[in-house]
């Protein structure tokens, strides 16, 4: 059990970016609520994912973890769920096979609600009002009472969690991740493009492989993976009061964990040494993600490591690091050499979405793909220069066709943004654009693994 910790000791500490709510007796009782809600997750389920982590940071698998910036109230669709975990297969089936690694999928969902806002209010036709900040605390419209915090929106989000989180284990378990399926993952909408080739080759390459281990009695019934898949689920630990109520005591370890997703993450804002968001997750033992932008301080960043895991388990932390196309290479080797120096064990992964977000002459917030791509070219370079192991890639991306980030093969400029820009928040990638990156990454990863399988025999 974690030392002088409980799920409110983050309450001593400087919380940013949590709202205040002018109601503290409705605040109350939706606490009181949430903290007798079953959990949305277990415990031991945790614990694998703790477990296909630490093979990660061994560099004998990938994370591939990916969804929406914001999950939203008015979005929540069986479709949209269904579309962005085929996505999810997809990517995952081409970097297995592409580079013969196994892959740790983890979705930004069931729970992504809370956003830090770099303003904290927002001003319109000389209007002022707080901004919008994730739907699990106000509303997207500019009026007044949406833009109020409602403590209404924890239980409205964990009931949309609860429900996505159902059919995602019905997705992964049900017979739709039957790799004999593989040919229903193709989103209708990618049409013509050369991603959609390329999977559909893939996907036939894979029937005939089947084929043949059927025929040597290899089959979905003796073989687990074959015909389901492990799924697991992350999102921001921003907003602590809806953390700390579904936070729980585990009966066969008598460990905390927070129960509302598998693995939690603290953002690039919220990670203070002394703040409010490390307290509260250095006690709970779910796999635990730091997000690293440009302005880190290694000396801090060692120390929360300590913090937060100072029995060093290999799995637990995974540094999801953010530089930005044009900065990782100045600024990502230090972070590594002295992370290593430390002997830390961590999880590398790149997100090369929050670095390289632009604003287009249009007004529209977007991410150009080349440099999404080129920043995630630039972290395997780092990783093959220092010796580590690049093991995980962080998205923000969607099943649907979206026309957010520019670029790719569908060729989306800026002129194209306002045709189907739907995002609450951050630019994703849409699904032609996501079948893009992971065939790159298949390629990097497979070099990579080259190199890994030379050097240990050396
Ligand atoms: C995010 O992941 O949506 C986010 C806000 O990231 P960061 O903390 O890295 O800015
Ligand atoms: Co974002």
């Amino acid at each position: 059990m974690t030392r002088n910790w409980k799920p409110n000791s983050w309450r001593d500490k400087p919380a940013r970016h949590i709202p205040t709510y002018s109601n503290d007796e409705e605040l109350s009782v939706a606490r009181e609520k949430l903290s007798n809600f079953p959990p949305l997750v277990f415990a031991g389920e945790c614990r694998n994912l703790l477990k296909q982590l630490e093979e990660v940071a061994k560099g004998r698998a990938f994370l591939l973890q990916g969804g929406d910036c914001a999950e939203s109230f008015s979005d929540f669709h069986p479709n949209n769920i269904r579309d962005l975990f085929k996505v999810i297969l997809q990517m995952a089936v081409v970097l297995t096979f592409g580079a013969s690694c196994p892959v740790v999928k983890v979705g930004r969902i069931a729970g992504q609600f809370a956003k830090p806002r770099s303003q904290d209010t927002e001003i319109i036709n000389n209007v002022e009002l707080e901004s919008y900040k994730g739907d699990i605390i106000n509303g997207i419209d500019f009026d007044k009472t949406s833009r109020t915090p409602n403590p209404k929106r924890l239980i409205q989000a964990y009931n949309q969690s609860a429900a996505t989180l159902n059919l995602l284990r019905a997705f992964a378990q049900g017979g739709f991740a039957n790799l004999k399926q593989i040919h229903q993952w193709n989103l209708s909408f990618v049409e013509d493009s050369q991603s959609k080739k390329k999977f559909e080759e893939m996907a036939n390459t894979i029937d005939e492989c089947l084929t043949f281990m059927e025929a040597c009695g290899i089959n979905d019934q003796n073989v687990r993976q074959m015909k389901e898949t492990d799924f697991y689920t992350s999102h921001e630990a921003l907003l602590l009061p809806y953390e700390e109520s579904l936070t729980r005591i585990d009966s066969t370890t008598g460990q905390w964990y927070d129960v509302s997703a598998h693995m939690l993450w603290v953002g690039d804002r919220t990670r203070q040494l002394d703040g409010a968001h490390i307290e509260f997750v250095r006690g709970i033992q779910n796999p635990i993600g730091l997000k690293v932008g440009p302005t880190t301080d290694i000396v801090e960043l060692l120390k929360i490591i300590e913090v937060i895991n100072p029995d060093n388990i290999t799995g637990r932390i995974s540094l999801i690091c953010r530089m930005g196309a044009d900065k990782i290479t100045s600024l990502l080797p230090n972070i590594i050499s002295q992370v290593k120096k430390d002997e830390k064990n961590v999880v590398w992964v790149c997100d090369p979405m929050h670095g390289n977000t632009v604003k287009a002459s249009s007004g529209y917030k977007t991410r150009p793909l080349i440099n999404i791509i080129s920043e995630i070219e630039k972290f395997f370079k780092i990783h093959q220069n220092e010796g580590t192991y690049p093991g995980g890639i962080h998205l923000e991306m969607t099943g649907q066709d979206v026309t957010e980030c520019i670029g790719g093969v569908q060729e989306i400029t800026e002129d194209d943004l306002k045709s189907r820009y739907h995002t609450y928040c951050d630019p994703r990638l849409n699904a032609s654009q996501s079948l893009e990156v992971a065939f790159l990454l298949s390629e990097f990863l497979k070099d990579d693994r080259i190199r890994l399988q030379q050097s240990s025999k050396k």
